[in-house]
């Protein structure tokens, strides 16, 4: 196959949802149709664990899906599918955009009873922003829920995106017969669930006209569906792939996860429609993933996951050309060649290693310690640097020490490792000295697995103390004169730091104070991030 087939035939897209939309039970239902799994039902619930820490690693593995694998690959139909694991927790974090940074679209799961949850909103901003196609499923169609008119105004009242349903479902609320394909006009039936959801459901074809299709739906199922595609086609969205391309327009496919009603036509459906690997923006132009010269970006660093091994993989999205094991390749930031030795893929807990990956592609590659966040890696004769990754500003912060005080090198080693993969963002008290950090991080959840790895892969207890401070600045004075704890009026109004490049940085409680700072210090200048 030419690198042009490959790259045509791969899908890299991740999975948004509130928590309990059904995110997991649909990723298992797709590896079932792609016949990566023979049974669903490996995947065991994590209720009763949600929403603890232990969550985050330990129950994601026992369910055989993890997310820390960070992304799942098999083929279907001849096509590749990446699907990139974006974390379930309630709590919001960098994590999860980073993903978004890697895939190029994104299936995001409605449920039909809640419709647009919280959390839904604010992947979707991200996804949004990034103009990549938006895929919708509206699950748990199984039992009673909104109905699919008002579902769809939802999407573009909440939301603000126009939706075109792909299909339409048949029959009344709770008891749904089946869907209606507007592209292909004809129904799907699906017979009972029999398996509870273990196996492909059976289904029966029939063209729209079918004199059949009305003894086996009844009359007024019948009419109450030509009464519905009569309202969509006058009323609703006409299909436009330009649109979908640019993330404005929604397809929008109803069914049931556990039920594995609709699931492989949402997936056939996907597969068809869904972008193969788009080109990125770099400081030397557009990259094509057609250009035969190898580049990638690192989107995610995982430490430890493998607690046998003392291990550290950093995960690269390939953006162009073909990627070969031991190749030898331009580390951007350090301006270095390295060597790509050992490189893996995932499917669940399984590793594989590598030898050949294509543009779409997530491969895992040991880190010594050298990979950080957004770094570019490139064939050696074409040495450039993509856009930066978003970075985020903390606002939630935290004193960290060790209980133990003999721990402190352990307490250290494993601060700065979790820095390093982004999961925290680390700075020291001017004067305080090195016992204990002041940790900021994007949201709460980040401080309890913080405690709990620490924990459980250093050895370390921690001490951890909540700071009042929500806002954090990074200074600089316009005259290029330093900033200090002397030199600044008000500092005492919240806690002057020093991130890690020892840039000044002002933790403040809120908007109130942060005023004040400005109108005393009219020299100053303030960023929600580092200066670059
Ligand atoms: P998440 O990853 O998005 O958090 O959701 P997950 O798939 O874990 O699903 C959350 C709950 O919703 C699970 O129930 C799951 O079985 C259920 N669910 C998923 N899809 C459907 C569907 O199409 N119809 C219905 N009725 N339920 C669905 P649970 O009670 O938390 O776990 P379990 O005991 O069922 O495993």
């Amino acid at each position: 196959m030419t690198l042009i087939d490959e790259i045509k035939r791969r899908r890299t897209f991740a999975i948004i949802s509130h928590p309990d939309a059904g995110k997991t039970t649909l990723t298992e239902k797709l590896l079932l149709y792609g016949g990566a799994i023979h049974l669903a039902g490996s995947i065991k619930s994590r209720k009763t664990q949600r929403h603890a820490v232990s969550d985050w690693m330990e129950i994601e593995k026992q369910r055989g899906i993890s997310v820390t694998s960070s992304v799942l690959q098999f083929d279907y139909d001849g096509c590749r599918i990446n699907i990139l694991d974006t974390p379930g927790h309630q709590d919001f974090s960098e994590d999860t955009y980073r993903t978004l940074m890697a895939v190029d679209s994104a299936v995001m799961i409605i449920d039909a009873a809640k419709g647009v949850e919280a959390q839904t909103k604010k992947l979707f901003k991200v996804c949004r922003e990034r103009h990549i196609p938006i895929f919708t499923f509206v699950n748990k169609l199984d039992r009673y829920g909104k109905i699919p008119l008002d579902l769809m105004d939802e999407l573009e009242n909440v939301l603000g995106i126009r939706a075109y349903p792909m299909n339409w479902p048949i029959g009344i609320d709770g008891k749904y017969l089946g869907v209606y394909d507007r592209e292909k006009n004809r129904v799907e039936l699906f017979a009972e669930d029999t398996t509870h959801g273990q196996k492909e459901r059976v289904s029966e074809i029939f063209a729209s006209d079918d004199p059949e299709l009305v003894k086996r739906i009844g009359q007024e199922n019948f009419d109450a569906l030509q009464e519905d595609l009569m309202l969509l086609d006058e009323a609703g969205e006409t299909f436009d792939k330009a649109k979908i391309d640019a993330g404005e327009l929604t397809p929008t496919f109803f069914g049931s996860a556990m039920t594995n009603f609709g699931v492989q036509n949402f997936l056939e459906e996907y597969l068809r429609l869904a972008p193969p690997p788009a080109p990125r923006l770099s400081d030397d132009g557009i990259i094509e993933p057609e250009d035969e010269k190898f580049s990638a970006f690192v989107f995610k660093i995982q430490a430890n996951m493998n607690p046998a091994h003392r291990d550290r993989l950093a995960f690269i999205r390939i953006c162009s050309g073909k990627f070969e094991r031991n190749m030898n390749v331009w580390h951007a930031p350090s301006d270095k060649l390295i060597k790509l030795a050992q490189p893996q893929q995932f499917l669940a807990q399984d590793r594989q290693i590598i030898d050949e990956a294509f543009p779409g592609d997530i491969v895992g590659l040991f880190d010594p310690g050298i990979f950080g966040i957004g770094d570019t890696i490139t064939d050696v004769n074409h040495k450039f640097k993509f856009e930066d990754f978003p970075t985020f500003p903390p606002e939630k912060f935290a004193r960290v020490q060790a209980k133990d005080t003999m721990k402190r090198k352990q307490f250290a080693k494993g601060i700065e490792q979790l820095t390093q993969e982004g999961a925290i963002q680390l700075f020291n008290q001017v004067g305080a000295g090195t016992e204990s950090y002041v940790v900021g991080t994007v949201g709460t959840l980040q401080f309890e697995v913080l405690q709990y790895r620490l924990k459980s892969e250093y050895n370390v207890d921690v001490l951890l103390t909540m700071l009042p401070f929500e806002v954090a600045r990074w200074l600089k004075f316009s005259d290029g004169t330093k900033v200090t704890p002397a030199s600044l009026r008000g500092a005492d109004r919240g806690m002057f730091v020093l991130d890690r490049d020892e840039n000044p940085v002002l933790l403040l409680e809120n908007e109130w104070s942060l005023g004040w700072i400005t109108d005393n210090n009219p020299k100053l200048e303030m960023n929600a991030t580092p200066y670059r």
